[in-house]
């Protein structure tokens, strides 16, 4: 690991530019005077941390109050709202309904080629209701893992609360990702159950999905059944005996279901991400502190409220945005939400707009990747739609440029709508770092602070907090409710990652460079680590790299993360070519073609560089600083640790003459 100026996504250039950014943006007046949040919440976090997320942990429905609010002898093993029981999908669905809101619309759900449907919270109890008895009479019992391989159809969501009801465990893998990588996360899991779709609507065609589930669990022995929703009529392979349709085995169950009541620590859900290694972490998340965090980070960071706003978050249910951000906390603060299945330039780039016009979406939270994708596009495209139902705009998933944040600011906020930066990982669970919009003036490109209740810090090499101007690693230094409690299956390498870097201090290492600038305010500056960030999208260097060399093509390979206008990173792979292989555009073809299969489309290379040497240390270490210094056509920095400094030359003077 090295300093995060150096390895950090971003150059020099551009940190001096967001440090010397001194614009703020306060809240209106009257957007403070209405706000969930006022400045006491920080307060009272402040006094007494444990009432405080006790008191979050009211705004849910418990059968048995908790004894104790957080158990930490166990660190870095946390327990939160111990002996508390509940149901998270009851907690999400059914209260809503015993409360008298039974004909809200939960879902204003949009196709991509057109189609919608509106699901209220009465409709959505019946279909959750309908889905866990149809689970249930499949044989799954309470603590099972169930893999959901889905496109962003009404289906997934029910299929995620069924598990949720059960008690079920499941695992959600995002249905851009290869069979193979579907095939290694249900194994990892050991999963009964796979949920899929024929196919899934890809930029207006359809595309199938069913045949990457019948590739990979051909290899799992633990799969038993296939359950496929008709999406695309798309013509697919059946097993008989372990395949079923959704609409034989889910329609005709009965709308009644008891939920039954769950420890607060009983498995939620796994999510894999990307580590440092070649092999994703099973990142496991329980119930009753998680959903407090979802819900209480919704409701104060968007400012939302039930039955008013109608909620856009535009993450997929792949990733861990769409499980605390689409699922979880708006439905547990019953929202009315908009979920819309497809690309945003589908049928034309205005798409988005014409759907917040269409349902008069008040907060919408989407990421940097894909604002920037918009200003690419042209302001004149939201300038032609009604956007003044717009109060609140979010952004996550990468740091946001100031130019990106005033351009959202300005052509979708109509510069009146706060603008909340959260930082947060599918390891928190829940936003842990972003302005409250009715009481943070927020700059443009800065997260600004930890939220009430959580605890971050920006700390020096030996875990001492820098000052005001400082910068460093970023940490968290208190436990938080909606914390991860472990990779799946492997206690050590939970310990190594996350709590092994700062141990002496207990804190949580979060893998992100970050700075305070001179006022306190925190700025992320990217990771530190071999991790790229992608459109958002988390991918290991490692990932790709075993990936590449798995090809019979390739003798080695190194990858980086190089800056990239419009996705924050993009990948740029080095490879030596076995003996005998020629170098040409077919070759890098078929190895991007083959990492699109072995991981998925979203880890394709973006520019794979055939090279007769890597840049190495003594101890065999590639220097990825340098590969990144040719990617991004920049000097090459300092070569003295090099085994053999005459490697750079060799890879430059390649390449020139290769263009
Ligand atoms: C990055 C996504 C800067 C960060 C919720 C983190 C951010 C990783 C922000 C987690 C932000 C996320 N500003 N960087 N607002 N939000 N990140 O697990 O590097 O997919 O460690 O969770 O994304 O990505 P993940």
């Amino acid at each position: 690991m090295t300093p995060p100026s150096n390895e950090a996504g971003q150059s020099a250039n551009a940190l001096d530019n967001l440090l010397t950014e001194s614009r703020t943006f306060p809240p209106s007046a009257e957007f403070a005077d209405k706000a969930n949040a006022k400045a006491d919440l920080a307060e009272r976090a402040a006094a007494d941390r444990d009432a405080f997320w006790a008191e979050q942990a009211r705004r849910l429905s418990w059968t048995a109050e908790w004894d104790q609010v957080l158990d930490w002898s166990g660190a870095p093993f946390a327990k939160w709202f111990v002996g508390g029981k509940l149901n998270v999908a009851y907690n999400c669905v059914d209260r809503h309904v015993e409360d008298g809101h039974g004909e809200q619309v939960a879902i204003h759900w949009e196709g991509e080629p057109g189609d919608s449907r509106t699901i209220t919270y009465a409709d959505l109890k019946d279909e959750v209701s309908r889905t866990a008895n149809a689970l249930s009479s499949l044989g799954l019992v309470a603590g099972d893992r169930v893999a959901i391989y889905m496109p962003m159809v009404p289906e997934a969501i029910y299929s995620m609360l069924a598990c949720a009801r059960l008690g079920l465990t499941h695992s959600v893998v995002f249905a851009g990702f290869s069979a193979e990588a579907l095939r290694s996360r249900i194994d990892d899991a050991e999963a009964k159950l796979v949920i899929t779709t024929d196919g899934q609507y890809r930029r207006g065609k359809p595309a199938p999905l069913k045949a990457a589930v019948d590739e990979a669990v051909a290899q799992t022995p633990t799969i038993q059944k296939v359950l496929v929703v008709k999406r695309t009529d798309t013509e697919v392979e059946w097993t008989e005996g372990r395949d079923v349709w959704w609409h034989d085995v889910v329609a005709d169950q009965s709308t009644e279901h008891t939920p039954e009541s769950f420890d607060a620590e009983h498995p939620l859900f796994i999510l894999y991400t990307s580590g440092t290694t070649g092999r994703p972490k099973g990142i496991l998340h329980t119930s009753g502190g998680y959903l407090t965090q979802a819900a209480y980070t919704h409701h104060n960071v968007f400012d939302h409220k039930a039955g008013q706003d109608v909620y856009w978050c535009t993450a997929d249910i792949g990733w861990v945005t769409g499980h605390s951000y689409i699922v979880y906390g708006p439905l547990a603060n019953r929202a009315t939400q908009v979920v819309y299945e497809g690309t945003p330039n589908t049928p034309n780039e205005g798409r988005h707009w014409e759907i917040v016009q269409k349902y008069k979406v008040s907060i919408y939270y989407t990421a940097p990747t894909l604002i920037r994708t918009f200003m690419k596009w042209g302001a004149d495209i939201p300038a032609g739609y009604d956007l003044s139902s717009l109060r609140v705009l979010g952004s996550v998933g990468e740091p946001i440029n100031p130019e990106a944040w005033m351009w959202y600011r300005e052509h979708v906020g109509a510069n009146r709508c706060p603008i909340v930066d959260t930082w947060w990982q599918t390891e928190t669970g829940a936003i842990m770092i972003a302005p409250l919009p009715g009481v943070t003036a927020c700059k443009p490109g800065s997260a600004m602070g930890p939220l009430p209740g959580i605890g971050a810090k920006v700390v020096d090499e030996a875990g001492v907090a820098v000052g005001k101007g400082g910068g460093g690693y970023l940490v968290l230094d208190q436990p938080w409710p909606a914390m991860l409690r472990g990779i799946w299956g492997d206690e050590e390498r939970f310990r190594d990652t996350y709590w092994s870097r700062f141990a002496d201090q207990g804190f949580y290492f979060a893998g992100d460079g970050a700075k305070y600038d001179d006022d306190g305010a925190i700025w992320l500056l990217g990771r530190v680590d071999d991790v790229m960030n992608v459109s958002g999208h988390r991918i290991s260097t490692t990932e790709v790299e075993s990936a590449l060399v798995s090809h019979a093509k390739v003798a080695e390979a190194a990858v980086v993360g190089a800056t990239d206008p419009t996705t924050g990173q993009g990948i740029v792979a080095f490879v030596i070519l076995r003996g005998g292989v020629e170098a040409g555009d077919d070759v890098v073809k078929e190895l991007r073609d083959h990492v699109a299969k072995e991981i998925g489309p979203i880890a394709k290379p973006r520019q794979i560089m055939v090279v007769p040497e890597l840049p190495k240390t003594r101890s065999g270490k590639i220097m990825r600083r340098l590969l990144r210094d040719v990617a991004e056509n920049r000097q090459i920095g300092d070569v003295t640790t090099l085994a053999d400094s005459t490697v750079m030359d060799l890879i430059s003077s390649g390449l020139n003459k290769g263009s």
